[in-house]
């Protein structure tokens, strides 16, 4: 499933899901054996996984394909993005997360899923008195997460569980228990809703109008060409003429809080012969802040560059 081709976010769980019914989330679901399992078990349920990996996305499609598995789909994208973005708010029933990367040198902190912004996105999301379940196999990730969740006004948390029994578990908790090896699990319940704020709830297709004739000296003058806020960044990494020299694609990083897109802008004329600076549509960014500062200060730029000559 490809969110980025809505126009509208959060999105219309209907749409995708016909009939009404529960909704989960599964982060990080590598070969996606839970993911498939889960869903099996509790077909009245819908699912929705998250990861990544490329390769843990075909995996897991063709093992919901193979199994005929209708009542889950797979996103590829980073969960921190797609449960705030993607999700209303109190609309998930339950949010797996089975042995993130626990990423334990204190240089890769930064990697960790699990922090206070991602706690308050769950504590957004999660329906009151539904859980957010972390199992992993290292006591100090769980220890971390119990912390964490007390620490919460959103969540309330009894204990780090050993050995927790479970009706569904993965392929690697099927073979380290009977290796012996021991597993840990976090059950934090939302109690609260946390207010979240959602960067794609307006998701306007940004564009500019260039006043002047374009040419292309100006235009690939644009690349490097950077601008940024407190929480924004873009850059133009390259800039490129169409063979038949009637427009421009440029290539440009956005970043957004830490999370960053690759994409291109097109420099064009219309029908009516205006030049404009808009998005290209075959890979389309999500529509940021970041992503629409960028069309916007090309278009204002390209004014100012074509204005002064
Ligand atoms: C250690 S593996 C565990 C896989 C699986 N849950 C299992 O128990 O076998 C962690 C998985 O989380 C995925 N992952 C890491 N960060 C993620 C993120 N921000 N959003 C979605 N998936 C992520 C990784 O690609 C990897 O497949």
């Amino acid at each position: 499933m490809n969110p980025r081709l809505s126009d509208r976010y959060p999105l219309d769980w209907q749409t995708y899901f016909p009939k009404p019914a529960t909704l989960a989330v599964e982060i990080g679901f590598g070969n996606g054996g839970f993911l498939v399992d889960w869903a099996k078990r509790y077909p009245d349920w819908q699912f929705v996984g998250f990861e990544l990996s490329m390769e843990s996305m075909e995996r897991a499609q063709r093992k919901l394909f193979r199994e005929d598995v209708k009542n889950a789909c797979v996103i590829h994208e980073d969960a921190r993005l797609g449960l705030r973005e993607f999700f209303p708010e109190n609309s998930l029933t339950h949010v797996m997360m089975n042995f993130p990367d626990p990423w334990p040198k204190d240089k890769h902190r930064k990697r960790r899923l699990l922090d206070e912004d991602f706690s308050e996105i769950l504590g957004n999301v999660l329906r009151e008195n539904h859980c957010y379940e972390l199992v992993t196999d290292q006591q100090w990730y769980a220890e971390h997460a119990f912390e964490l969740f007390s620490a919460s006004k959103y969540f309330s948390v009894d204990s780090v569980e050993l050995n927790p029994p479970r009706p569904v578990i993965t392929k690697y908790e099927q073979k380290w228990r009977e290796m012996g090896r021991e597993t840990y699990r976090v059950l934090a319940e939302k109690k609260a809703i946390a207010p979240v704020a959602r960067l794609l709830e307006d998701s306007e297709m940004p564009h500019a109008f260039i006043e002047e004739a374009v040419d292309a000296a100006t235009v690939k003058a644009l690349e490097g060409f950077t601008g940024n806020t407190d929480d924004q960044l873009f850059v133009v990494k390259s800039v490129y003429e169409k063979i038949d020299r009637e427009g421009f694609l440029l290539q440009v990083i956005a970043k957004d809080a830490g999370y960053k897109q690759d994409f291109y802008v097109v420099i064009n004329h219309n029908s009516s012969g205006r030049w404009l600076v808009k998005l290209d549509t075959t890979q389309p960014p999500y529509r940021t802040p970041a992503v629409k500062m960028a069309v916007w200060e090309i278009g204002k730029e390209m004014n100012r560059r074509s204005g002064s000559k």
